[in-house]
């Protein structure tokens, strides 16, 4: 049987107010019933064709649960389509209907400098752009994004962002859930703030701007409160964090595991499972679940580490306060009525394992990400290596095809650390084994104090079109804590 939505009763969602808190009470499939079904995004598929198009333009946006906002997105008026590449070349073409300059920044794709979409490639209202790129790179979860330097945090969040899959197509093979929309379902997860009224808001207060903007309510593919329906077999999640600032702790109520198949640069050598999913803002994660004994579930998340006044210091307050609580991100139905594809998790997956260890870095770096506090008196306020981003300036030189060991540092909060570009390893978080989801390849990583990194430049970038590497709470970003890097 085809989805169908059952479960889509008429009930309109409880009032605007903050997210909803996850109390822990259970949950059964009556109770989810009258929360409207969850959507997936369009899925464009390049496999064949081996193009795409995307149409940057503005709109407006029910969010569901009384919610609304002015918005953006590609193609349509909030988000954009997921777009399925194989590898080979494949032929983009991004067109700005915006008012203001836009770009496409591929976040994953492993691609050169100049096809790589950030601020160097901005595209100017009314232009569009036309990078042919070289998809040469293991099967993953990546997105794309604006990336227009002091106005990437508003334009992803008004919805300038969509997903990206890399398939080799051989997922039966791996014994994977691939029917996308039905057994493999991408999830971007964001969270906006809303007013009384329910309009969308941002503010760069400055709260916002110290800890990222964070909002009171969360969404998945763009919507509000919803429920997934999802059949009684292996289901595989393709978790994205698109927010700007918010750090996802995720679980399942009812304390069933989450086995990790992928991190950001693809595969495992074989599934992992984990109890919690640390998600920082740019990370992806794909991961199975095993609904074959459930009737209901529900995917929550522990509060944002940096979210109070930061530090030991928010997490008391929150702990008081009761902010502390779990709140919900998004819920599953099982409907027995649909195929059952995929029964078991598979024993292994095929991944390469991260090996940089073996091979000699030809450099070392520190990096750490600074935070001034008072306005400029210690140097600018977001910075790495005290020095704010600049358009013109290139901080680092690279070789193609060599190693480096990165030691990035940072204080006060914990930041989502990305480069363009690149692959690495997590050798360390904090002088001990990288956690799970981190064992991966990876392309952004959450510094909560300190990680060391062993990073191969696989890509060539010139001086006219260098990779970034900065925070990935986006506020920081525009802020000034990025810097350039060229490869040649
Ligand atoms: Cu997801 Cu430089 O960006
Ligand atoms: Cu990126
Ligand atoms: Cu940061």
């Amino acid at each position: 049987m085809k989805r169908r939505s059952f479960l889509l009763g008429s009930a309109a969602l409880a009032a605007v107010g903050a997210y909803a808190l996850y109390r822990g009470q259970g949950i059964d499939a009556a109770s989810l019933s009258g929360r409207p079904q969850l959507k997936f995004p369009t899925l464009m598929d390049t496999s064949i064709s081996g193009r795409f198009k995307l149409k940057a333009m503005a709109g407006k946006t029910d969010f569901g649960g009384g919610r609304s906002g002015v918005t953006a997105g590609f193609n349509q008026s909030h988000l954009g389509p997921v777009v399925k590449m194989r590898p080979g070349t494949v032929q983009a073409s991004v067109e700005n209907q915006l008012e203001m300059p836009v770009s496409s920044h591929w976040h994953g794709l492993v691609v050169p400098g100049e096809f790589d979409g950030g601020p160097h490639q901005a595209i100017a209202s009314g232009d569009s752009w036309q990078p042919e790129l070289p998809i040469n790179q293991a099967p993953c979860t990546a997105w794309y994004h604006t990336h227009i330097h002091g106005a990437t945090a508003t334009g992803v969040y008004a919805g300038l962002a969509g997903g990206i899959i890399v398939s080799d197509g051989r997922d039966d093979e791996r014994g994977l859930p691939s029917t996308y929309g039905e057994d493999d379902l991408f999830l971007i997860l964001q969270d906006k703030r809303f007013s009384a009224d329910g309009q969308m808001i941002y503010s760069r207060d400055m709260m916002s701007q110290m800890h990222g903007f964070t909002g009171d309510t969360v969404l998945v593919n763009g919507q509000v409160g919803s429920v997934a329906i999802v059949p009684k077999s292996v289901v595989r999640l393709r978790l994205l964090n698109g927010s700007n600032a918010r750090i996802f702790r995720l679980s399942f109520d009812d304390g069933q595991p989450m086995h990790l198949v992928a991190t950001d640069g693809g595969y495992l050598p074989e599934p992992k499972p984990i109890d919690q999913l640390q998600l920082s803002p740019g990370e992806r994660a794909e991961v199975l679940v095993d609904f074959s004994n459930s009737e209901a579930a529900m995917l929550v998340s522990a509060p944002d580490p940096n979210a109070g006044m930061g530090g030991m210091m928010g997490r008391m307050q929150n702990a008081i306060s009761g902010l502390g609580l779990p709140f919900e991100v998004v819920a599953f139905a099982i409907d027995d009525r649909l195929d059952k594809r995929i029964n078991k998790v598979p024993a292994k997956l095929g991944g390469d394992v991260p090996n940089l260890r073996n091979s000699a870095f030809v450099q070392e770096r520190r990096l750490s990400l600074d935070m001034g506090m008072g306005g400029g008196m210690m140097g600018s306020a977001m910075a790495i290596n005290g020095r704010a981003f600049e358009e013109k300036t290139i901080n680092l030189r690279a070789n193609l095809g060599t190693v480096e060991k990165w030691t990035v540092s940072a204080s006060m909060l914990a930041h989502p650390f990305h480069i363009h570009g690149v692959s690495f390893q997590v050798l360390s978080e904090n002088g001990n084994a990288s956690r799970p989801e981190n064992q991966g390849w990876k392309d952004t990583v959450l510094v909560n104090q300190e990680v060391e990194l062993l990073v191969r430049f696989d890509q060539l970038a010139a001086d006219s079109a260098p990779f970034m590497y900065h925070c990935h709470i986006l506020e920081h970003e525009d802020a000034g804590m990025m810097g350039q890097f060229v490869v040649g």
